[in-house]
Order: C-alpha cells, then structure tokens, then sequence
C-alpha cells in the first residue's frame, strides 16, 4: 500500500497532515508513550509519518476497512515498525465503518485510552457523531481529537458531486450535499462538551483539545 505514496492517482492522499505531526511533536515531549489513533487510513501517508516520527515508542491503533488497515499495517511492520495496532479495520459492507468497530471496542472495554485522535474518514454525519461520540470517551486529559477536512462538502468533492457521481444525489439530500458535515459534528458534539477546548482550525484540520484539571 505504502508504494503508491505520491504516485500519479493518490495526490489527495499522499501528504501527511502537517497539524497531526505538529500536535505530535508537542505531545511527544511530554507523554512517555502516547497512543495515537487514525481513522480513516488511506494509503498510509500520515500513518507512515506517525511511526517514523514516534520511531517504535507508543502505539497507532488503526481504523478503516480492514483490507487498508491490514496493507498499511503489514507495510509498517516490513519497515520495523512494530507498533501498529491493526484489529480494527472494519468489513466491507455497506454500513459497516469505523464507527461501529470503535462503539464496539469501546463497549468491550478492548480500547485503550488515546492522546491524539486524527478522524480523516467519510467526513459524513451518520459515521462521524458516533465515532466522535465513542473517541471523546476514550480521549485522556490534555489529549487531542484533530478533524481533517474542516471545509469538505459532498458538493465540493471532485469524486462524489452529484454531477460525477449520480448516486450521491439518490444516497443524500440536498442539504447533506452542501453541508460540510465535518462542521456540522463539531458544532453538535464538540463545542458543546464543556471537557474540550477548540484550539482553532490548521491546515483545514480542526484541532479540539481536552483540559488536564
Ligand atoms: C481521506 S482518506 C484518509 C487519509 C489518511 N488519513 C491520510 O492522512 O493519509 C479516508 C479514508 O477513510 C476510509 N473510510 C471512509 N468511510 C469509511 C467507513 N465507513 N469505514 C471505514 N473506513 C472508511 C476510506 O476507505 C479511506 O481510507
């Protein structure tokens, strides 16, 4: 999977995001062995970074659909990298998701408690409120949940737009189109928990820390 990192194709999904790597920077200095989670994996592109940048100490655990976290994962593990949680990728069906594989792992009491969250999935409602209603749970004080794609909508993606991609239109309605959901789930369920802090939005990443009491 790590090979088609800045081939023509995966532009989109070839740089990793540079807010993760700064907040990381920062925890890093202070957290022995942080926990990093990453929803929504790619091709691999800032997963890759994380583990160099943490270079075997802590833990990523991975959520996406599990052929993707199972590639990334076997990649970074070729290269070393022995520090890939990869039990979590999600099956292929419709509306299986990450939001599902972390409620359940959240229930079983299976997850461990994390110092940055980076939620770069579907960027869509009906998958992004729960997955963030499970990860401020498992968020520990001082931590990070950092939301890429802060100005994303249906209607402004070069794949998914209605005009491209009909079935987007017969999936959506009209205001789920034009809404940047991203947005729509911070404003729900993270400026109004008063355990979280906005500390402004990066790079198109929106980045909301917990308060160490
Ligand atoms: C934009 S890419 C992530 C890019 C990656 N975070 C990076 O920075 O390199 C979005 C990812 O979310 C995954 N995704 C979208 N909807 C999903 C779902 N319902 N369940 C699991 N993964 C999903 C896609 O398969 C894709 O791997």
């Amino acid at each position: 999977m790590l090979e088609k990192i800045g081939r023509p194709g995966f532009e989109t999904v070839s740089t990793p995001d540079a807010e993760v790597l700064r907040r990381l920077a920062e925890l890093s200095a202070r957290v022995p062995d942080p926990i990093i989670y990453e929803i929504g994996v790619g091709i691999g592109a800032t997963t890759q970074a994380i583990a160099e940048m943490l270079d075997g100490i802590g833990q990523i655990v991975l959520f996406s659909r599990e052929k993707d976290v199972s590639e990334v994962a076997h990649d970074l593990q070729k290269r070393g990298f022995g520090n890939i949680d990869a039990r979590w990728g999600s099956p292929g069906q419709t509306y299986s998701g990450y939001h599902f594989e972390l409620a359940r792992g959240f229930a079983e009491n299976a997850l461990p408690r994390f110092d940055l969250a980076y939620i770069d999935g579907g960027h869509v409602f009906h998958l992004d409120a729960p997955a963030t209603a499970v990860l401020k749970e498992l968020c520990r004080p001082g931590g990070y949940m950092l939301f890429d794609d802060w100005t994303w909508s249906l209607e402004q993606s070069p794949t998914l737009n209605p005009q491209v991609r009909p079935q987007t239109a017969l999936d959506y309605d009209s205001a789920q189109i034009k809404t940047c959901q991203v947005q729509l789930v911070c404003k729900v369920l993270m400026d109004t928990d008063t355990r979280f802090g906005f500390e402004g939005i990066h790079s198109n990443t929106a980045v909301y820390r917990r308060f160490d009491p």
